[in-house]
C-alpha cells in the first residue's frame, strides 16, 4: 500500500467555474483520487479555493460586498458544487485561512534569512483615472511575446508567458479603462527566483516520465530569453497575507501583502493542516504528507493543473520549497492539461457563453458530466465541447451500453426468477471466454489509470460495458430460458455478478451510479476485481437484490437543441 498526496490547482474564488476548468485540473485529480483509493492506497486528496490578489477584490466589488464576505459566501458555493460533482476532496480549504497565513510568512521568513528575498524599489503602474496603484491583474494590454490583446499585468493567458505589468504594451486600467497611468517609484520584495535556476533545472531533469506539455513550458521559462526571473511577490493590497509581520527580516513593509501566486501553492500544505485540524489531529498528522523527515520520504506527490499553471508548479513553487532550506515534499508528477473550448469558441463568463459548474448541474446530475468530460479530456491538445458530441456520449456509452445492460439482466432476472440472484448450472466456456477477455481489458484499463491517461482509461472501461453487451447478446438468456432454464440462470448469475464489478471499476468515473447499482444491488463489498473469475461469485446464489430506476436518462434531440441556444452566450 502506498501513500499518495494529490492536489488539484486552486480554483480562484471569483465566481463560479465553468466546465473548462473542471476539467482542467479538480476532475481528473477527483478520478486519480477515487481510483487510488479504490485500490487501497492511502491517499490524501487536497484541493482549496484561492482566494487572494485582484480578482477576488474586483469580484467582491462587482458584487458590493465585503470582500472577506464574499468569500466566504462563494467558498460555500464552490464547496457544494464540488459535492455535486461528486468530488472527494479529503479537505477543501481556503488559501486565507490562518493556517496559510502563517505558513506563508513562515516560508517568507526562512527565504529572507537564506537571501533569496529582498526588498527592490521598483516602479508600479499608478492610475491618476482610480486614484490608486494598479497591479498585475488590474492592468491589461497587448502580450510582448504574442500579440495577444487582452493579456493581463501578471500572465499571457494566450501564450503562458508570465509578464509584469510594465512590460505591456498599450496598457490599460482593467477597472476603468482609464489609460492615464504614470509609473512611480515603490518598494517591495523580490524572490530571487534566478540564483536557484540551476538547482531547479537539475531538480526538472532528475524527474522521470514527465508529460512533455509540462516539461517543456517549465524548460521554456528557465532558457528562453534572460532565463528565470525574478519575481516581485509583494503587492498594494489591503486583502492577502501581510507582508510586514513579527520577526519579518525586512522593515517598513506596512500596508502591502505577499502576490496571491506566492501564498496560493503554499495553500496545498495548509489546507492539510487545516485538514488535520478539522479532524481534531495533531501536527505529526498532516507532517508526515509534507516532510519528508517526518514520513513523507514514502509518499508520491501528483499535482494536476491546467497548462497556464505550470511556470508557477515547476518554478515559482519549487523555488519557494527548495529555497526555505528545509526538508518539504517536492512534487513527484505534474499532469497538465490543454484547454477545453465551448462550440467553436471559448467559453466566456462576461458572454455567459458556455456551461458553467451550476448550470451543468441544474439540467443533468454530475455523472453525466463526468463522464463526457473525462472520456474527452484535453490531454494532448484543446478539446472541443458540442451539444452534439455530448449527446451522442450520454446516450450511447452512458445509457445504451452501460444502463441498458443494468436495465435488461435486472428486469430479465425478476420477471423468470424474482429479485434474487438465481442458483443455475455451470458456466461454459463462452463464459471462460468473457472472463479472459475481461482480464485483458481490466489490466489495460488498470495501467492507463496508473499512468493518468485520462481518454485512454474512459475508453478501456467503455470496452469492459461493451463486452458484457456482446456476452449477453450472444448467450441470449431469453432464448436460452426456454429450453434449459438452468442454464439461463447461471448466465444471469454471472450477469449480476458483472454488474457488480463494473459499479466498482467505473466508481472513478461515474461515482453516484456506481453508488446506485452497488445500493439496488444490496452489496457494500466494494473490493477491486483483481481475479475476474472470483470476483463474479460475490453476489452468491439467493441474495436479494432490487431493479434499479433507469440510470441514465437519453437526451432527445429537442432538449439537445434548446440547450444549444441557451448556452450559446449573448447576456
Ligand atoms: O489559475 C488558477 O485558477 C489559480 N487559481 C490556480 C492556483 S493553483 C495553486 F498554486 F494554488
Ligand atoms: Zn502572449
Amino acid at each position: 500500500m502506498a501513500r499518495i498526496l494529490i492536489t488539484s490547482a486552486l480554483p480562484y474564488i471569483n465566481g463560479i467555474k465553468h466546465l473548462g476548468n473542471l476539467v482542467g485540473s479538480q476532475l481528473p485529480a477527483d478520478l486519480y483520487a477515487r481510483y487510488m483509493r479504490a485500490r487501497g492506497h492511502e491517499v490524501m486528496f487536497i484541493c482549496a479555493t484561492d482566494e487572494h490578489g485582484t480578482p477576488a477584490e474586483i469580484a467582491a466589488a462587482k458584487a458590493g460586498q465585503p470582500v472577506a464576505e464574499y468569500c466566504a459566501e462563494m467558498h460555500n458555493v464552490q464547496a457544494e458544487l464540488a459535492r455535486g460533482f461528486g468530488l472527494s476532496f479529503d479537505h477543501f480549504g481556503r488559501s486565507s485561512s490562518p493556517r496559510n497565513h502563517a505558513l506563508t510568512q513562515h516560508f517568507a521568513e526562512r527565504l529572507g534569512d537564506a537571501g533569496l528575498i529582498e526588498p527592490v524599489s521598483e516602479k508600479q503602474v499608478y492610475s491618476h483615472g482610480d486614484g490608486r496603484f494598479l497591479p498585475d491583474r488590474y492592468i491589461e494590454g497587448t502580450c510582448p511575446n504574442c500579440g495577444y490583446e487582452r493579456a493581463r499585468g501578471d500572465q499571457c493567458e494566450n501564450c503562458t508567458k508570465q509578464l509584469t505589468p510594465l512590460e505591456l504594451i498599450d496598457p490599460r486600467s482593467a477597472i476603468s479603462g482609464a489609460t492615464d497611468l504614470e509609473v512611480r517609484e515603490t518598494r517591495h520584495l523580490h524572490l530571487r527566483q534566478s540564483k536557484l535556476r540551476d538547482t531547479l533545472d537539475d531538480w526538472i531533469d532528475s524527474q522521470q516520465g514527465w508529460p512533455v506539455l509540462t516539461t517543456s513550458i517549465a524548460k521554456k521559462w528557465l532558457h528562453d530569453g534572460d532565463g528565470l526571473q525574478d519575481r516581485g511577490i509583494t503587492r498594494d493590497l489591503d486583502w492577502g497575507v501581510p507582508v510586514q509581520f513579527e520577526g519579518a527580516p525586512w522593515q517598513g513593509m506596512e500596508g502591502k501583502v505577499f502576490y496571491v501566486w506566492f501564498d496560493a501553492p503554499i495553500e496545498y500544505i495548509a489546507a492539510t493542516a487545516e485538514w488535520a485540524d478539522s479532524e481534531g489531529l495533531d501536527e505529526a498528522a498532516w507532517r508526515r504528507w509534507w516532510r519528508t523527515d517526518e514520513g513523507a520520504d514514502d509518499v508520491r506527490y501528483v499535482q494536476f493543473m491546467g497548462k497556464d499553471n505550470v511556470p508557477f508548479h515547476t518554478l515559482s513553487f519549487p523555488a519557494t520549497l527548495i529555497g526555505s532550506g528545509e526538508p518539504w515534499k517536492m512534487v513527484d508528477y505534474i499532469k497538465s492539461f490543454n484547454y477545453l473550448n465551448y462550440d467553436g469558441g471559448q467559453f466566456s463568463t462576461s458572454l455567459g457563453r458556455g456551461v458553467f459548474m451550476d448550470q451543468a448541474l441544474d439540467i443533468l446530475p454530475g455523472d453525466y458530466w463526468r463522464w463526457w468530460l473525462l472520456s474527452h479530456a484535453p490531454e494532448n491538445s484543446d478539446a472541443e465541447f458540442t451539444w452534439e458530441n455530448f449527446q451522442a456520449s450520454v446516450n450511447k456509452d452512458l445509457a445504451d451500453v452501460l444502463g441498458n445492460l443494468v436495465s435488461r439482466v435486472t428486469k430479465f432476472c425478476r420477471s423468470k426468477f424474482g429479485e434474487v440472484v438465481p442458483e443455475g448450472g455451470a458456466n461454459g466456456p463462452r463464459e471462460a471466454q468473457l472472463v479472459e477477455n475481461l482480464a485483458t481489458r481490466l489490466r489495460a484499463y488498470e495501467r492507463h489509470m496508473e499512468a493518468m491517461e485520462v481518454r485512454k482509461s474512459a475508453a478501456e472501461l467503455r470496452a469492459l460495458w461493451v463486452l458484457g453487451n456482446e456476452y449477453l447478446q450472444e448467450a441470449a438468456p431469453w432464448s436460452t430460458f426456454k429450453t434449459d432454464p438452468d442454464q439461463a440462470a447461471a448466465q444471469i448469475r454471472l450477469s449480476l455478478n458483472l454488474i457488480r464489478l463494473y459499479a466498482v471499476v467505473s466508481q472513478p468515473f461515474i461515482p453516484a451510479a456506481s453508488a446506485r447499482i452497488m445500493a439496488d444491488l444490496g452489496c457494500e463489498d466494494w473490493s477491486w476485481p483483481k481475479d475476474i473469475a472470483t470476483s463474479l461469485q460475490v453476489l452468491a446464489p439467493g441474495h436479494a437484490f432490487t431493479v434499479p430506476e433507469v440510470l441514465f436518462a437519453k437526451i432527445s434531440d429537442e432538449r439537445r437543441a434548446e440547450w444549444e441556444e441557451q448556452f450559446a452566450g449573448g447576456r
